[in-house]
């Protein structure tokens, strides 16, 4: 243990090389660079760390803003985000000894969370401005619940990282290629027991999107890995809008047609409304419950401007009201109407 009454004299300085030098030698994951410029040698060297979180529009000044780092192993990412300025949560379903170790010399105050994805939701573990999902996805058994999971605790963008099968050659998003997710059921990839799905470029972003995340974008390939951005909520509506709003008419329990959605259901919400014109895409519309934008799944034109979207009730609302707009690709958001989670 080093004795930080010690700090800024060559007795510290000089213990702190040792205890960098002893630890590169145990063979950590992330490189670590303390405060002094000591480097605790890791796997992965800081240059590819530093490329992979500058893939993402992650800001560079980040006072004010949360952060969960979803399995932070040795926390560089964590340690990173807290540089410049966050307020850091790094979870793991383990509690590696090298997080705290470097947490300690590099002096810092990420606060460490041992939790399982599968326990994840906003009351064990509250919401985040920004979550970072890097390098875990295909190590989980239910890759789409655990995207949701994260969609749940995101409250701006979730950036995910993660192995896809076409990494040398993504599928662009109107290649006609199919959505993709290999299923290895033993140790098929790389020999080891926890790697569950591969998927291709193409379905990592519809799942995603399936999630619950309004807007996601992949941002770039590194090292043949896929870096994708996903935001919670839509692009502002156009200052001068093109269009008149629409008018919401109902919003239903698809199963139902009755305003109530019930707790641990997997219930979609059937919205009729009116616009100014007949045509629109469901890649026009833009809903949005309690704020935050969902994906429309289905979307029917009756003809005389009248329309159905359907989309899925977030799983994670809480008890209570909860409020619906929408709006088209020209307009202003629609007046709100609620329905209640049970
Ligand atoms: C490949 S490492 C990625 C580390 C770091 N995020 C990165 O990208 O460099 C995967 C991490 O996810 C953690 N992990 C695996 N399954 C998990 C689960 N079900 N819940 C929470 N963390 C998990 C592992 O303990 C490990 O720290």
């Amino acid at each position: 243990m080093l004795d930080q009454s010690l700090a800024g004299n060559e007795e510290y300085r000089r213990r702190v090389q040792q205890e960098a030098a002893y630890l590169s030698s145990k063979g950590w994951y992330h490189t670590i660079e303390l405060r002094g410029g000591e480097i605790i040698q890791g796997l992965h060297p800081i240059e590819t760390l530093r490329e992979k979180l500058n893939a993402f529009p992650i800001p560079a000044d980040l006072r004010g803003k949360t952060v969960l780092d979803i399995g932070a192993w040795t926390g560089w990412y964590s340690f990173e985000l807290e540089r410049r300025g966050a307020r850091v949560t790094a979870m793991d379903c383990v509690a590696p000894e090298e997080f705290f170790q470097a947490r300690r010399l590099l002096d810092s105050r990420v606060e460490h969370l041992t939790l399982d994805v599968d326990e994840l939701d906003p009351q064990t573990a509250g919401t985040f401005d920004y979550v970072l999902f890097f390098g875990i996805l295909y190590h989980l058994r239910h890759p789409l619940l655990a995207l949701e999971k994260v969609c749940s605790v995101t409250r701006e963008a979730a950036f995910v990282e993660s192995y896809v099968i076409d990494g040398a050659n993504p599928a662009a998003e109107d290649s006609g290629i199919p959505n993709l997710l290999e299923f290895y059921e033993t140790d098929e990839l790389g020999g080891q027991l926890d790697n569950w799905y591969g998927p291709n470029t193409k379905c990592l972003l519809a799942l995603c999107r399936s999630a619950g995340f309004a807007r996601v974008r992949l941002e770039k390939m590194v090292a043949g890995r896929a870096c994708v951005s996903c935001w919670r909520r839509w692009d502002p509506p156009p200052e001068q809008p093109s269009e008149p709003a629409p008018t919401i008419q109902a919003a239903v329990n698809n199963r139902t047609q009755k305003t109530q959605f019930h707790h641990g259901k997997d219930e979609y919400v059937c919205c009729y409304f009116r616009a100014s014109r007949s045509g629109l895409t469901k890649e026009q519309v833009f809903a949005e419950v309690d704020g935050y934008g969902v994906p429309a799944l289905f979307l029917k034109d009756f003809g005389d401007n009248g329309y159905q979207l359907n989309f899925r009730c977030p799983p994670w609302l809480e008890p209570g009201l909860h409020e619906i707009r929408l709006r088209t690709q020209g307009s202003h958001y629609s007046q709100p109407i609620h329905i209640e989670k049970r």
